[in-house]
């Protein structure tokens, strides 16, 4: 399984649907081949499950066992006929609702037991867990103001007055907000209470670091060096074999491979002294000239100066000492994003990449 599987949760009108659907053309629009595909009714059969689950003229007539096992059997034909495929064929895919809607709505919602949800939505799903769910969390009284649908579904259309201490609706967003807390590396929430673009911006930070993040956890970087170092003894140009490995071995963000491209950077590390260098190769005179033409460069070397310099240094130290030196040397502001040489330097020191001659 290659792809990213990326799902969206919350209450009925939460806006999640509208975010969903915004992040599919932003991911299309920069290259991803993405799947849009929404719970419960996006298979053959889904369809007419939905009909069964969702239709008014059912309502108070469905058991809420009964129920539960509706949406997980749509699931079960969902992930089989769809996502599965989809993931494996290496494309993102983004569900408008997956499982957590399930332990939410009937866990939460109905009041069915936890553990069991659980353990049949293991059965359902063969274990597929999204890499990133996107809560979009809002208030009811927000949701209130929202527009109704003209129909709106057997499910939409639950009881809103007091069903003991919370509403219906405010047990299932007290679901995933408890999911949201013990899963918090897969669940983010994302306050949906603002403009459609003001949420937006924040569903696009989390799915892009995210992106990122795990697309490079999965690369080991010592690979990405060496064979990186290989390629270019071979003829190919810096910047492509450095490209070139990082897709080879799986990478597959384009965000992470232009966020994160310390090339530069790792041209100049080979270029003084392959890596394993002499005792003060990095003192270079010619900053302003590196600076020049290649900024991520200039980034490494400065790094390096301080880490040899002293091998124990923090990374919040090393970067307070390159941003002072490239301010006072340069005249120029350091951004943010500049840290990535740096931590590329930082990181191969303490991989053992870079050797010291004491
Ligand atoms: P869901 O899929 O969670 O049911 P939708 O995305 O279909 O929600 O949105 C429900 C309604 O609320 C739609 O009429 C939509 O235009 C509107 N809406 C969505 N996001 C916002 C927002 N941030 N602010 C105000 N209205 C919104
Ligand atoms: P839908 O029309 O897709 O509404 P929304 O835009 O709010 O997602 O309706 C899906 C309804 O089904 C919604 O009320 C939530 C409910 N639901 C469950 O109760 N359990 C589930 O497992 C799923 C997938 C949905």
């Amino acid at each position: 399984m290659s792809g990213i599987f990326i799902s969206f949760e919350g209450i009925d009108q939460s806006g999640k649907s509208t975010q969903a659907k915004l992040l599919f053309d932003h991911l299309q629009a920069r290259g991803y081949e993405v799947v849009f595909t929404y719970e419960p009714g996006d298979t053959e059969l889904g369809q007419e499950i939905r009909r069964l689950v969702l239709e008014r003229k059912t309502q108070g007539e469905i058991d809420a066992t009964a129920e539960m096992f509706l949406f997980s059997a749509d699931r079960v034909q969902h992930v089989n006929e769809l996502i599965r495929p989809s993931l494996d064929a290496g494309k993102v895919v983004i569900s408008d609702r997956y499982v957590d809607s399930t332990l939410a709505y009937q866990g939460y919602g109905r009041g069915l037991n936890l553990d069991d949800l659980r353990m049949v939505q293991n059965v359902a799903t063969g274990g597929l867990k999204p890499d990133i769910t996107i809560w979009i969390d809002v208030d009811l009284q927000t949701v209130q103001k929202r527009e109704l649908p003209l129909f709106s579904d057997r499910i939409e259309s639950e009881d809103r007055g007091d069903k003991g201490e919370k509403t219906f609706f405010q047990r299932v967003r007290q679901g995933f907000k408890e999911a949201c807390q013990s899963e918090s590396d897969r669940i983010f929430r994302v306050d949906g209470t603002r403009s459609i673009s003001a949420v937006f911006k924040d569903v696009k930070k989390v799915v892009v670091n995210q992106i990122s993040v795990r697309d490079l956890y999965k690369i080991n970087l010592k690979d990405w060096v060496f064979s990186t170092i290989e390629k270019v003894e071979k003829g190919t140009a810096w910047n492509y074999a450095w490209q070139e490995t990082y897709f080879e071995l799986g990478g597959k963000s384009k965000e992470s491979g232009r966020k994160f491209s310390p090339m530069n950077g790792t041209e100049i590390l080979y270029r003084l002294g392959r890596i394993k260098g002499s005792r003060k190769p990095f003192r270079n005179p010619e900053l302003k000239e590196i600076w020049n033409c290649s900024t991520n460069g200039a980034y490494a070397i400065l790094a390096l100066e301080y880490i040899l310099e002293k091998p124990d240094i923090s990374r919040s130290e090393l970067w307070a000492r390159i941003q002072e030196r490239i301010r006072s040397e340069l005249g120029e502001e350091p951004a943010k994003f500049n840290q990535g040489a740096p931590t590329v330097a930082y990181k191969l020191w303490h991989l053992g990449l870079i050797m010291h001659d004491k």
